[in-house]
């Protein structure tokens, strides 16, 4: 009994210098700081370095008014670190994709993320699936035209509109719902109900292909986050300047896509006064 409590005691006290290691080095807002001891909360102190990494690694500057920076810097991490998600959601082309020119890494160069087109959809990934004769799609969408495999999979706008909510105005709820089941809520390519009579503008996709689930989105794999991941995804989401994309072209039947309302003349980003690219930037 006595020798469990000492263990105890030994354990808190070793998790208390640990956190206090930690707290020396955050460098991000103080208030990271002042919390970092919090407990419960859904916190989890062993987050901290996280947290850090999630402040220096983020690529455009952040709005933190009424934000939780602690969920923030985590989803910071997640977001560019773990999940990659710009990798996808990125505006930007061909040759640097989502990399600034003289900052792709591919070219041997020192990474840089282009931040005019971070999160603001519009990478076009062709069709869910590919055309394999004899496999899909099913024999009656083998056209005189060819193939019917629908429309091509284009990434979403992530960045967050006027009212301030991530990915557009999205609610905590609904975004969750995307992420652990891949939930198309804006409904924009429907599963067919039978071949379509013109192929060009058709927006369905054939089965077996579940057309109201997103494709292509890894929503599979995030489905195993922690709520308070996800929370904290949401929350970094939310805090990223709003882009309204007007130059990409959208998911076909969908033309409106990628547009984001920012508001008018509003910046959204951390900094109004520097030049960065927090605004409806392509009006
Ligand atoms: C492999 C590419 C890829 C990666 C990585 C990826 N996504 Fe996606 N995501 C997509 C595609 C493609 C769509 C649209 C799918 C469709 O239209 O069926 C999408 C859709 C979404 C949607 C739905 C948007 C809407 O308007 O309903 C959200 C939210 C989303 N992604 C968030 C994320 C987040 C957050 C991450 C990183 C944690 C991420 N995605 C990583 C490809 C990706």
């Amino acid at each position: 009994m006595k020798a469990q409590k000492l263990v105890k005691i030994a354990s808190a006290t070793v998790l208390t210098l640990g956190v206090i290691a930690l707290t020396g080095r955050l460098s991000a807002p103080p208030s990271v700081q002042a919390q970092d001891n919090h407990r419960g909360n859904h916190r989890d102190d062993g987050d901290a370095s996280l947290v850090r990494i999630g402040f220096e690694i983020a690529p455009v500057p952040l709005n933190l008014e009424g934000k939780d920076p602690w969920k923030v810097g985590l989803g910071s991490f997640l977001v560019n670190a773990v999940g990659d998600c710009n990798g996808c959601h990125t505006g930007g082309g061909p040759p640097n994709f989502n990399y600034a020119a003289g900052g792709n890494p591919y070219f041997g160069q020192p990474t840089k993320t282009d931040p005019n087109t971070y999160l603001e959809g519009g990478t076009d990934f062709g069709p869910a699936v590919p055309p394999v004769p004899g496999v899909y799609p099913p024999p009656d969408y083998w056209l005189a035209s060819g193939p019917y495999v629908g429309p091509d999979i284009i990434t979403r706008n992530l960045t967050p509109d006027k009212t301030g909510r991530a990915e557009g105005g999205r609610t905590l709820e609904q975004f969750k719902e995307i992420l652990r089941h891949g939930t198309d809520f804006d409904k924009i390519h429907l599963t067919c109900s039978e071949p379509p009579s013109d192929p060009t503008t058709a927006t369905c996709l054939p089965p077996p292909v579940d057309g109201n689930l997103l494709q292509v989105m890894p929503w599979p794999g995030f489905h195993s986050m922690t709520d308070h991941q996800i929370e904290a995804i949401y929350e970094y989401l939310s805090a990223i300047p709003c882009i309204d994309n007007t130059t990409s072209t959208p998911p076909r039947g969908a033309p409106n896509e990628l547009r984001n309302d920012c508001g008018v003349g509003q910046a959204v980003g951390a900094d109004s006064s520097s030049e960065a690219p927090h605004r409806a930037r392509r009006e």
